[in-house]
């Protein structure tokens, strides 16, 4: 890949006082605009990878580390994690444990006023990353009183209003309801689409990242055990299964179908390629 924005370099990575790396010998380039779903069981993995891209691993983290990151030309090992915000937005599962200000509008300038954006350009940043995710008309709200689909909207904001290159979020949605997790969901999908923001996204929702994800990536017991475009990487069952991840639905039902002597064309890992592949009479 020429000029990816992301590449991790043989990274291997063992957190102090503990008896097995948490990653172990991870490559892997992202090109600018890129929608990476990262999978995988607990403790494969995936938070150390998203806290190794804005250089939380290794700085502020002890352990030992092996290989490189190197993040829009930097190496992150030489970068501090401050000069690494501006490149690298961090979202995380529980929005409230993100959020510490009164306001909407001072959750955002926080990070802004540690980066010494003058006054004029954050109010103008403010407006712009609060209507980037529908929050327009909530700067004087109280993150408090806003629904945890709307907390974590405002949480996106807040690392939006660094122009980031890369936005990682990790498991973003675990504590949403239905409604809130479409909203986040969504909110990543247009900002990719539009603005080709790469979006690194840990995810558990397999049939959502089958439709927005440009590539997956399984982690299992810190290595990369599957990586490419959602077809082809969702459809390997088996392979999922052994690694203690999950299929789509859809795909699985394809393969069922397979093992009980109905041979399928093509797996499909999205509703809309499962209507084409099993037409209304196909099955019953
Ligand atoms: N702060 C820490 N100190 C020590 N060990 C850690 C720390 N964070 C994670 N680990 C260990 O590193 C390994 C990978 O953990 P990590 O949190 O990256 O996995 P994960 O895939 O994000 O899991 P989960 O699905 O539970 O979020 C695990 O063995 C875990 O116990
Ligand atoms: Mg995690």
């Amino acid at each position: 890949m020429s000029n990816p924005i992301v590449s991790i370099q043989g990274l291997s990575y063992q957190y102090a006082l503990t008896e097995v790396p948490a990653l172990r010998d991870v490559s892997l380039d992202i090109a600018e605009g890129e929608y990476v779903a990262v999978m995988g069981p607990c403790g494969a993995g995936k938070t150390t990878l998203c806290l190794s891209l804005n250089g939380i691993v290794p700085h502020m983290m002890a352990g030992g580390v092996e290989g490189k990151v190197i993040i829009a030309g930097q190496d992150t090992a030489q970068t501090t994690v401050r000069e690494l915000a501006r490149t690298v937005g961090m979202v995380f599962d529980n929005p409230e444990f993100q959020l510490s200000q009164v306001t909407a509008r001072e959750e955002i300038a926080l990070g802004l006023e540690n980066t010494g954006v003058p006054r004029d350009e954050m109010i103008r940043r403010i407006d712009e990353v609060l209507g980037l995710v529908g929050l327009r008309g909530f700067a004087d709200r109280s993150p408090l009183a806003m629904s945890g689909g709307q907390q974590q909207r405002l949480a996106i904001a807040a690392a939006l209003a660094m122009y980031p290159r890369v936005l990682v979020l990790d498991e973003p949605t675990s504590n949403l309801d239905p409604i809130g997790k479409e909203e986040v969901f969504s909110v990543c999908a247009q900002l990719n689409r539009e603005r080709g923001m790469t979006i690194v996204i840990v995810e558990h929702e397999v049939e959502v990242m089958a439709t927005y994800a440009s590539r997956v990536v399984v982690l299992s017991e810190g290595r990369v055990a599957l990586n490419g475009a959602p077809r082809d990487v969702l459809r390997q069952v088996q392979a999922l299964e052994a690694v203690g991840a999950r299929a789509p639905q859809v795909t699985e039902l394809a393969y069922r179908l397979e093992q009980r002597g109905r041979p399928v064309a093509e797996y499909p890992v999205t509703l809309e390629q499962a209507l084409a592949v099993f037409p209304a009479e196909g099955v019953r």
